[in-house]
């Protein structure tokens, strides 16, 4: 008999890589192999996002496309994993009926039980809202050897009005402290050079913890000292962080680890006192202003990208205006730049006030317009630096691409494989790459 095969398609997050990771392991473990094809798989996995607008149209299409080779293969079993999976449950069999599997965000690790049942006993739903096992626990299938994505929390105790994370992936649960290190340290001993922990808030890891016959919980600083002691690794990155939680504890960790890379993700979400106050943000323009400055002064290299979302409900010109302003004086790397989009379940959906698309649409571009000359800005002041690149693999047309420690995407000259560590000098700067030039190693004194 040939092969048995799986299709796996990843929307959303690093979360979601990291999950379909695992899906990828386990179904590996189970004998199936890799493919490409729908038409010869015999398990096709979405594994869903919940964020973007028009996630579910674009899962319901996709499932539509499926259909006919359903009906062409009724051996074909179809899962739905993820955020939607967990979101919409029921409503995915009812509006897919094709579907075989609904699995949600935390019942992932049953995965394998939920398809064998599906075999003798119909379509299968696991949306339970408790995690027993961490994703991270379960067998992985990583297609990069010197990366992993390390969970070490999963949910989300804050209350954005625009999110649905904390609806889908409930509230925060860290994984324990010895069970993230003894991962990073697998890792570390297979050849991984660079790990991301992540978690929907990484710097509030530890607060619903304890530690035996400790009164002490451990916290995200005693985290990050801890992985840096691992030996072998180069590179610790986290993500996502709350401004709120960038606390001096962590900071002053981050500054003196040595592995811990110097970039932050700090999401602004929005530059008016007015809109955050009405986002749930716990922070204003000025303390996060602050904040940032108080990061800067500490780790003065340090690369800083961020979250915007225009058009949030109730934004005026003014409110935007302030936005403007803030990232003007924030001179963020990067941005990741969001129209606000209502999502079911948010508080925010229900506001009043929602604003036309033909405004966000203006809005947005004139921030795209202005946070572009200053993402230029900030990459041209790396030329003619000497940094030291982990290449990652090739990018279109065909020159080998890495990222500095400062999370900066590197073209560079000459033939180097995935993994491989190459001091660059910075010849030439656009707004979301550089070029480099490999510069030679000084030759050992004999
Ligand atoms: N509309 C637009 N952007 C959103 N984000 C989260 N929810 C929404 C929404 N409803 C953005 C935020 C968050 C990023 C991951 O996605 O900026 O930080
Ligand atoms: Fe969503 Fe992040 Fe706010 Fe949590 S902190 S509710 S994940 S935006």
């Amino acid at each position: 008999m040939s092969e048995r095969r799986y299709l796996l398609r990843t929307f959303g997050c690093q979360m979601n890589e990291h999950d379909s990771e695992r899906i990828a392991g386990l179904l590996t473990s189970d004998g199936y192999v890799a493919t490409e094809e729908a038409a010869e798989a015999s398990v096709v996995v979405f594994n869903t996002c919940a964020i973007r607008e028009n996630a579910d149209n674009r899962l319901y299409g996709n499932l539509g496309h499926l259909r006919p080779l359903k009906q062409a293969n009724p051996r074909m079993r179809i899962v739905v994993a993820g955020c939607l999976a967990q979101k919409d449950g029921e409503r995915i069999q009812e509006k897919a009926p094709w579907v075989d599997v609904v699995v949600g965000t935390h019942a992932l690790p049953g995965l394998l039980d939920l398809l064998h049942r599906a075999e003798t006993e119909g379509p299968q739903m696991d949306i339970s809202e408790v995690t027993e096992v961490f994703p991270s626990a379960l067998p992985a299938l990583r297609e990069v050897r010197h990366h992993a994505w390390v969970s070490i929390a999963v949910g989300c105790d804050n209350a954005c009005t625009f999110c649905i994370v904390p609806l889908v992936r409930g509230p925060q649960l860290s994984r324990p402290i010895g069970d993230v290190l003894a991962e990073v340290q697998g890792l570390a001993g297979g050849g991984v050079v660079e790990v991301t922990l992540l978690g929907q808030n990484v710097n509030t890891y530890g607060r619903d913890l304890t530690m035996p016959d400790s009164p002490r919980r451990p916290l995200f600083a005693d985290l990050l000292r801890a992985v840096n002691e691992v030996d072998g690794l180069r590179r610790i990155r986290f993500t996502s962080p709350h401004p709120h939680d960038f606390t001096p504890d962590v900071i002053d960790a981050m500054a003196s680890s040595d592995k811990v890379c110097e970039h932050i993700h700090f999401p602004l979400q929005s530059g008016s006192d007015r809109v955050l106050k009405a986002m749930q943000r716990s922070y204003r323009r000025e303390r996060y202003l602050g904040w940032l400055d108080a990061i800067r002064q500490s780790i003065p290299d340090i690369a800083v990208s961020t979250d915007i979302i225009v058009g949030f409900p109730g934004e005026t010109e003014d409110d935007f205006v302030d936005t403007l302003d803030v990232v003007a004086r924030a001179r963020f790397d990067q941005a990741y730049t969001f129209q606000y989009s209502q999502r079911p379940g948010t508080r925010a959906a229900t506001m009043d006030d929602q604003v036309s698309k033909e405004v966000v649409q203006e809005r947005f571009d004139r921030l795209v317009a202005l946070q572009q000359a200053i993402s230029l800005e900030r990459m041209r002041q790396q030329v003619g630096t000497i940094v030291e690149v982990l290449v990652e693999g090739t990018g279109r047309k065909g020159r080998a691409q890495g990222r500095t420690r400062t999370n900066r995407v590197v073209h560079l000259d000459g033939d180097h494989a995935p993994g491989d560590f190459v001091q660059v000098r910075i010849a030439g700067a656009h707004p979301h790459h550089l070029d480099g030039k490999p510069v030679r190693e000084p030759a050992a004194v004999a």
